[in-house]
C-alpha cells in the first residue's frame, strides 16, 4: 500500500485512516472523489455508443424477454452509465438510481434530467436497501457487485425488492483468472511506461510527478475497494441460494481484455493531449474487432472461466 494514502482530497486525515480499515467507508471517500470526474475517466456517454454496449451486455445476461420493465432500480450506479443508457434502448419506463457515494447519486440525477429521462434517486448501501418488499420489475447493477462486502445478504435484498418473476442482471463484474492477467498487465505496462519516459528522448511524454503519484494513490485505494472477483459457477451458487431461479452467468472479452487493459493503463500514464483523435479511434475500434472475435470464435474454443467479465441473470420465482 503506498505511503501517505489520500483517496479524497477533500477528506479529514482520520477519515483516511479508517478508510483502509472500512471498506465502506473507503468506498464512499473513493467514489465521491471520483464522481466529478469518472464520466470521463471512463468514456462514459449516453449516445449510441453507450445505449449499444449497456443494452448488449443486458441482453448477453438475460435474452430479450420482457421488456419493457416498468420499474427499475440500479445498485450501485455511479453516474448512471447501465441504467440511463439501458432506459435510453428501451428497457426500462421509471427509473431508480441508488449508490453507496451521494456525489455518484447527485450526478446520476444530473445526467438523468439532462437526458430528460424519469429517474429518482437514494444514497443506499446494496446490503440495506431502503425499499418496500417488491417495488421492482427488474433490479441491475454494473461493476458493484465485486465492492460489496456480504454479498449473500446483498442478494437476498435483491430478491426482497423484487416483484415475483422479477429480473435481476448484473454485469461488468471481474472473473478470478481474468482479474490476475489485467492486474499482472496493468503493472507492468505502468512500471514499462513510467520508466521508458524517463528517457531524455521521451521526457515529453512523462506525466508530472505529482500527477503519477496521485495516480498510485488511487490504485492503493481502489486495492481496498475492490473485495471479490468471481468463478462464473460459485456466483450462479450464490445467485440461487438466495432463492433465485433460472440463473445463468456468462462470460465474455478475452482478446479484448489483454489488449484493453494495457491500453487503458498506457493512457493513464501519459500526457492526455498526446493522445490524439486518431489513437482513440484506433483503440475502440481494435478494442471492437477483439470483442468480435471473442464472441464469434474465442467463446467456442475456450473455458468460460478465462474471459474477463462475467455477467449474470435470473428471477425471482413467480
Ligand atoms: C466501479 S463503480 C461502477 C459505477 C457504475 N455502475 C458504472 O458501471 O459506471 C462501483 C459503484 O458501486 C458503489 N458501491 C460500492 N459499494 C456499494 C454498496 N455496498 N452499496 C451500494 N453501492 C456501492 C460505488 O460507490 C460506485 O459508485
Amino acid at each position: 500500500m503506498a505511503a501517505d494514502p489520500t483517496p479524497n482530497p477533500h477528506a479529514t486525515a482520520e477519515e483516511v485512516q479508517a478508510a483502509y480499515a472500512d471498506p465502506k467507508l473507503a468506498n464512499v471517500l473513493y467514489h465521491d472523489w471520483e464522481a466529478g470526474t469518472y464520466d470521463e475517466k471512463w468514456s462514459i456517454s449516453y449516445d449510441e455508443r453507450c445505449i449499444d454496449y449497456a443494452t448488449g451486455r443486458f441482453h448477453a445476461a438475460a435474452g430479450s424477454a420482457d421488456r419493457p420493465y416498468e420499474k427499475v432500480m440500479e445498485l450501485g450506479s455511479g453516474t448512471g452509465f447501465f441504467l440511463l443508457n439501458l432506459m435510453q434502448g428501451g428497457i426500462g419506463q421509471k427509473g431508480y438510481v441508488t449508490d453507496l457515494s451521494p456525489g455518484m447519486v447527485e450526478v446520476a440525477l444530473r445526467n438523468a434530467r439532462n437526458l430528460g429521462l424519469d429517474v429518482a434517486g437514494r444514497v443506499a448501501d446494496a446490503e440495506r436497501i431502503p425499499y418496500d418488499d417488491e417495488s421492482f420489475d427488474l433490479v441491475v447493477g454494473h461493476a458493484v457487485l465485486h465492492h460489496i462486502p456480504d454479498l449473500p445478504t446483498a442478494f437476498r435484498e435483491v430478491r426482497r425488492v423484487l416483484k415475483p418473476g422479477g429480473r435481476f442482471v448484473f454485469a461488468g463484474e471481474p472473473t478470478r483468472v481474468g482479474d490476475r492477467y489485467a492486474r499482472k498487465l496493468g503493472h507492468a505496462t505502468w512500471w514499462l511506461t513510467t520508466n521508458l519516459t524517463k528517457l531524455a528522448p521521451l521526457r515529453d511524454w512523462r506525466r508530472p510527478q505529482e500527477e503519477l503519484d496521485e495516480s498510485s494513490r488511487a490504485a492503493a485505494l481502489e486495492a481496498v475497494v475492490d473485495l471479490h472477483t468471481f468463478d462464473p459457477g460459485e456466483l450462479e451458487t450464490l445467485a440461487r441460494d438466495s432463492g433465485m431461479v433460472d440463473v445463468r452467468a456468462v462470460t465474455e472479452e478475452f482478446a479484448a481484455a489483454l489488449f484493453g487493459w494495457p491500453v487503458r493503463t498506457f493512457e493513464a500514464a501519459v500526457p492526455r493531449e498526446k493522445l490524439g483523435f486518431g489513437w482513440a479511434m484506433f483503440a475502440y475500434r481494435t478494442w471492437q474487432r477483439l470483442s468480435w472475435l471473442d464472441e464469434r470464435v474465442l467463446s467456442k474454443v475456450l473455458p468460460r472461466e478465462v474471459f474477463y467479465n462475467v455477467l449474470i441473470s435470473g428471477r425471482k420465482p413467480a
